[in-house]
């Protein structure tokens, strides 16, 4: 959380869910929660639950949900830090920031003004060059969608911004620092005769420019390098403008280049962003998420292209994004697309996406005939590629299509081990890349009603900490769940709902699910609950003790080894624990 638990729990005490919901969604009162149709999808028949108690909400139809902040972000189609702001607001609380934030964001605040003065300076130029004019109509870009994006033109001499700068107030010290330009021994514009793309943030701030040289001069894109208002890499181009088209469908459209974006916007799709580079970097994909849930990566139809895509696809998927890949002819990109076909030919293009998987898979199918890979290889890979879907159904489809289309069994594709993921979120590395299978249904739910029970009731969560240890989980989302909790303790503790420490994390949903379900009881049967369930847990601790013991004796005898007492003297006591009473109806010697 970037701010202050303090300050989320104050936020949070002093706001009301209820009430704030209320204003955009009639609400019906029904037992102890309340009903209503949901604001994120169409729908006829009320799926969207609100418990006034708990502070939660919760769809049952679109699986979206969370506490206030998570309702306002989605409401509002904002990110976590204006979401509190603007309910800090309403609450009548300032929000403090430490002196360095203060210091770094009033230093990120000059240098937008100082990209405004530029961006305005640009703009006018543009209206006045022939040249460059000319460039823009021949990139089939009208007035109307210049405007739209900012777009200018950098004069071609060397301090016409630098002078504009000056007279405008702005500090040239900053303005380098801003990338605007540079010293030697004046200060002289670091854009020149180029096609000035602005960069605007969520805000509408400009953070940075790209300039494209109007002919065949290098580099084809001069981009401002990382300043306090701008990472490389961290940003997309557009967003700005996709963000009201994709909250309706909760769609984006990802693309390369500033000008496959633009050339988008103008045909209609107005939900269109660039990653303005090759591949995508997490920071970008969590951007995009503030904004949509699905993609359609429509990178260029070149091998450059194709490789981008494959790269990015494991990430945005790491990201919780739904990803779709839309094809182009070879050697197009979206822009020359729209030029030479029309906006109905990439409409139709969108409506033949590929689901992610299926792309992997038939990548990974192609190779077959373009390499010498053994049909294992291959097996193995599609099998990685098929562990990643979730849905067990879905799942067992890819299945019996791979083995189809690589002409094996289906057993033998079902026994095929796959490597575990390349996951780039924070997942033990030898983490089975396939959730392990529970031999009784009993561990998971064992380990679901543990967090359950600390979700609908966080002031439990020190006992459970106390007794409960991230390895007793063997499911890995649920381990990780807890792992959060246990480094958000003391915000917690604090009062913050714990629903905000998940509040970017994909499980999201399941979680409000799970601590709306919680049935209420008193606090003394909560408290009883968690104490059997650590007691569960402990004995399972205890089984996979005991069954490591057994591999390890069998293994000394085997090789012809003594077993040492102490492993003797261990085995027996905890095997005599086990037959304690929980035990006793399966033991099967005396
Ligand atoms: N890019 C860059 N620097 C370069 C080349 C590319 O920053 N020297 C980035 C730009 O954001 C560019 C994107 O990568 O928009 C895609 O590059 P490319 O496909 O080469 O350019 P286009 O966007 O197709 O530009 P144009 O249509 O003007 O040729
Ligand atoms: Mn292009």
């Amino acid at each position: 959380m970037p701010f202050d638990a303090g300050v989320v729990a104050e936020v949070q005490a002093k706001s009301d869910l209820l009430a704030y919901v209320s204003q955009y969604v009639t609400l019906k009162r029904q037992g102890r929660e309340y009903v209503g149709l949901c604001p994120f999808h169409s729908e006829k028949t009320p799926s969207f639950y609100l418990n006034a108690e708990k502070q939660v909400w919760h769809c049952h139809g679109c699986n979206a949900g969370g506490d206030l902040i998570k309702f306002v972000e989605r409401y509002e189609n904002v990110d976590f830090p204006t979401a509190l702001r603007m309910l800090a607001t309403r609450a009548g609380i300032i929000l403090e920031e430490s002196p360095g934030a203060q210091r770094r964001r009033s230093e990120r605040e000059a240098v937008y003004e100082a990209n405004a003065v530029a961006q305005a300076f640009f703009a006018d130029h543009l209206r006045r060059d022939k040249k460059a004019l000319d460039y823009v109509h021949r990139r089939g870009v009208v007035d109307e969608t210049a405007a739209l994006f900012g777009i200018g033109y950098a004069p071609d001499g060397w301090e016409g911004l630098a002078k504009a700068l000056e007279r405008s107030g702005v500090d040239l010290a900053l303005a380098e620092r801003a990338g605007l330009v540079r010293q030697k021994t004046g200060h002289y514009d670091f854009f020149r005769n180029r096609l000035m793309l602005p960069i605007y943030n969520l805000t509408g701030e400009v953070m940075a420019f790209g300039g494209r040289a109007l002919g065949d001069e290098t580099p084809k894109y001069l981009n401002t390098p990382n300043t306090v208002a701008y990472t490389k890499g961290a940003h997309v181009y557009a967003l700005n403008l996709a963000r009201k088209a994709a909250a309706a469908d909760d769609t984006l459209i990802v693309v390369e280049g500033y000008l496959d974006a633009i050339a988008l916007h103008q045909a209609g799709f107005k939900n269109a962003v660039a990653s303005l580079g090759t591949s995508f970097t997490p920071e970008q994909a969590r951007e995009l998420r503030r904004v949509a849930n699905k993609l359609y990566l429509c990178f260029d139809g070149d091998a450059a292209g194709q490789a981008a895509t494959a790269r990015s696809i494991d990430m945005l998927v790491d990201e919780g994004l739904a990803v779709s890949i839309v094809a182009l002819p070879a050697g197009t990109d979206p822009d020359e697309f729209i030029m030479d076909n029309g906006r109905d030919a990439f409409a139709a293009l969108i409506n033949r996406a590929q689901r992610w998987v299926d792309f992997k898979i038939e990548l990974a199918c192609r190779r077959i005939s373009s390499t010498f890979s053994s049909k294992s290889d291959i097996a193995r890979e599609a099998m990685t590629v098929i562990a990643q879907v979730r849905d067990p159904i879905e799942r067992d489809q890819y299945i019996k299509a791979m083995a189809r289309r690589l002409d094996v069994s289906e057993a033998a594709l079902r026994q095929t081990r796959v490597l575990p993921f390349n996951r780039q979120t924070a997942r033990p590395a030898d983490a089975p890349a396939i959730r392990r299978a529970p031999a009784t249904a009993q561990p998971v739910s064992a380990e679901r009603d543990a967090l359950q029970l600390v979700l609908a009731r966080p002031e439990l969560l020190a006992e459970a900490l106390a007794t409960i240890l991230p390895d007793d989980f063997e499911d890995v989302e649920l381990r990780g769940v807890f792992e959060r909790l246990r480094e958000h303790a003391r915000d917690l503790e604090r009062g913050v709902n714990p629903l905000t420490v998940f509040a970017d994390d994909p499980l999201v949903a399941e979680l409000t699910r799970m601590a709306l379900a919680s049935p209420p009881l008193p606090l003394e049967d909560d408290e009883r609950r968690l104490a059997l369930i650590a007691q569960r847990f402990e004995r399972r601790r205890d089984e996979r003790r005991l069954s490591s013991i057994d591999e390890e004796i069998n293994r000394l005898i085997n090789s012809d080894r003594s077993v040492p007492q102490t492993l003797r003297d261990e085995y027996n006591a905890l095997a005599a624990s086990l037959r304690g009473p929980a035990g006793e109806h399966n033991r099967k010697e005396g």
